[in-house]
């Protein structure tokens, strides 16, 4: 892999940004190793229904360690991230192509060692989260929660979370269209995602993008997809 900047990767952003230029120029690359403990930030400060939940649980390395860490094992290849200028990612999208091969990997490869570092909830925090570290731990525990009705049909899903001084500045379009590209260079037809319900600006960006609801898609969990090319 390589840090050369692609197309999409060379749009930067210019100044009057939303952080007042302390990020002018950042910029799409593949995720390397190093990025690994940005990434695992990056997603505990996005992962309360886009907004920080750092304390929520009593391990913040839960949220990590479901959505964004086996990902990066995974599919190293099918991550990219929002590098600042400075070497640090600010934003990432991580993604599989085969949910079912990843599924399969994560029961032999993943869940065991997550089940000895988590056996049971932790103590409370005091913040009562609608997803409960019990549900949270049943996540890391079972993957065949991602094996969705749809899923030959829209055989990759993806995470995509930017730190809020990127957001709203074209680079959550600019990922996507990253990762459907390479998943589309792969030849896999369609990419899927489950998402947080309470996450009203996620489904605007998304629904922007021409995701659609999926049929097994429910209020309370929103299930959308949307082709490659
Ligand atoms: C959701 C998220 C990925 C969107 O990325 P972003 O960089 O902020 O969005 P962009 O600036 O690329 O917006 C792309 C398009 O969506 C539209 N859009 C984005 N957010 C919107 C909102 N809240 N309401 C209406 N439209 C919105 C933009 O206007 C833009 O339209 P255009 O390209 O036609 O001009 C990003 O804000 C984020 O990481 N949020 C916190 C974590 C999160 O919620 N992750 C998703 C979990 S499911």
């Amino acid at each position: 892999m390589t840090d050369e900047r692609t197309d999409a990767a060379a749009a930067t952003v210019g100044a009057g940004s939303a952080d007042g230029g302390a990020t002018p120029h950042p910029f799409i690359r593949p995720y390397r190793p190093a990025d690994r403990d940005d990434v695992s930030v990056i997603c505990l400060r996005t992962a309360a229904g886009g907004g920080d939940a750092t304390g929520l649980y009593s391990d913040d390395a839960l949220m990590p360690e479901v959505f964004a860490l086996p990902y990066l094992e995974y599919a190293p290849d099918l991550a990219f991230v929002v590098d600042g200028g400075d070497g640090r990612a600010l934003g990432y999208v991580i993604g599989v192509a085969d949910t079912r091969a990843f599924v399969e990997w994560w029961k032999r490869e993943w869940a065991p060692g997550f089940r000895r570092r988590h056996p049971a909830p932790g103590p409370p925090t005091g913040r009562e989260p609608g997803f409960t570290e019990a549900q949270l731990i049943d996540a890391g525990a079972n993957p065949d929660r991602m094996l969705i009705a749809e899923v030959d049909a829209y055989p990759a899903h993806l995470h995509i979370d930017l730190l809020p001084q990127l957001q709203g500045r074209g680079m959550g379009r600019r990922l996507i269209d990253t990762l459907r590209a390479a998943l589309a260079e792969r030849g896999v037809p369609a990419v899927h995602l489950g998402m947080d319900a309470a996450n009203t600006a996620a489904r605007a960006f998304y629904d922007r993008l021409g995701f659609h609801e999926l049929p097994s898609s429910r209020a309370d969990a929103p299930l959308l997809g949307v082709a490659t090319s």
